[in-house]
């Protein structure tokens, strides 16, 4: 499905805004992902971009897993999936607690001889952003991420105090441990995370964070240099910034044409 079409229908539905729903599908041009994981997928709007950009290089499917509650989400992933005819390329799983538990049985079914088969091309984390599930999602998600396959978290810079000096409410979606240190309302998580856990690990590399936003990795056989890109692809301030070099080129190019 072309971009434009999908982000007409996605517009105004939470979560992934239609500039970071391009840099989806794009990566998903890019790469050619044979089956998408997605942990944690609220009203499926990352989903359908996702499925979009499958149903365009074709030979691809959508997993894509959160809590049962949100069943009961308005519109729910079901709606947009067949709103936009791409509900044959998703397949939608509910967890009671957790898609850490998801991940436990996706490994167990696809263990040969003690040894799991991986399942995915891509993963996107973007579930309750802390160490414990997360850090832990990671490890399991890795045991089904298939060799050259990418790794995606969301929320890189997200931090519980963040999340409430912004909008002057708690955070309540998700898993929320009843007890956590000042240091771990502090911190943003998917960081630690990403920088302890994934960069650190021996079968990764290229790493990239977007827009302080969304990183990614590569699972490679011959991981290279621990080096972190940070760069800028889809935030208000990267689209002004394009659109100024965009006139300035037109500018200077001008006088050269005439
Ligand atoms: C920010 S939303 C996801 C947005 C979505 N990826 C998108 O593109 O619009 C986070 C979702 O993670 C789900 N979630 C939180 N903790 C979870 C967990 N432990 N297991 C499964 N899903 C979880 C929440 O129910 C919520 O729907």
């Amino acid at each position: 499905m072309d971009f434009d079409r999908a982000a007409t229908e996605l517009k105004g539905i939470p979560y992934t805004p239609a500039a970071k729903g391009r840099f989806f599908y794009n990566l998903v041009l890019e790469r050619r992902p044979k089956r998408i994981l997605e942990l944690g997928f609220a009203h499926g709007v990352g989903t359908c971009y996702f499925a979009a950009a499958a149903e365009e290089i074709g030979n691809c499917e959508v997993h894509a897993v959160d809590l049962e509650q949100s069943a009961s989400f308005e519109p729910k992933l079901e709606d947009l999936a067949s709103r936009l005819k791409l509900d044959h390329l998703i397949r939608v799983e509910r967890e009671t607690s957790s898609y850490t538990w998801f991940l436990k049985r996706t490994i167990a079914e696809h263990t040969k001889d003690h040894v799991c088969v991986p399942q995915y091309d891509l993963v996107f984390i973007d579930g309750p952003k802390d160490w414990t599930n997360d850090g832990c999602a990671f490890f399991l998600a890795d045991k089904l991420l298939r060799p050259e396959g990418t790794i995606l978290f969301d929320d890189y810079s997200w931090s519980y105090r963040g999340h409430e000096a912004q909008t002057g409410r708690k955070y309540e979606r998700g898993y929320i441990f009843e007890k956590m240190s000042e240091q771990e309302f502090a911190e943003p998580q998917v960081k630690a995370i990403f920088e302890l856990l994934v960069m650190q690990h021996p079968g990764y590399s290229n790493f990239e964070v977007v827009d302080g936003d969304v990183a990614m990795a590569r699972k490679t056989e011959h991981a290279g240099p621990k080096e972190l890109i940070i760069n800028t692809r889809y935030s208000l301030r990267h689209r002004v910034v394009s659109r100024i070099a965009k006139l300035a080129r037109g500018l200077n190019m001008t006088p050269a044409a005439r």
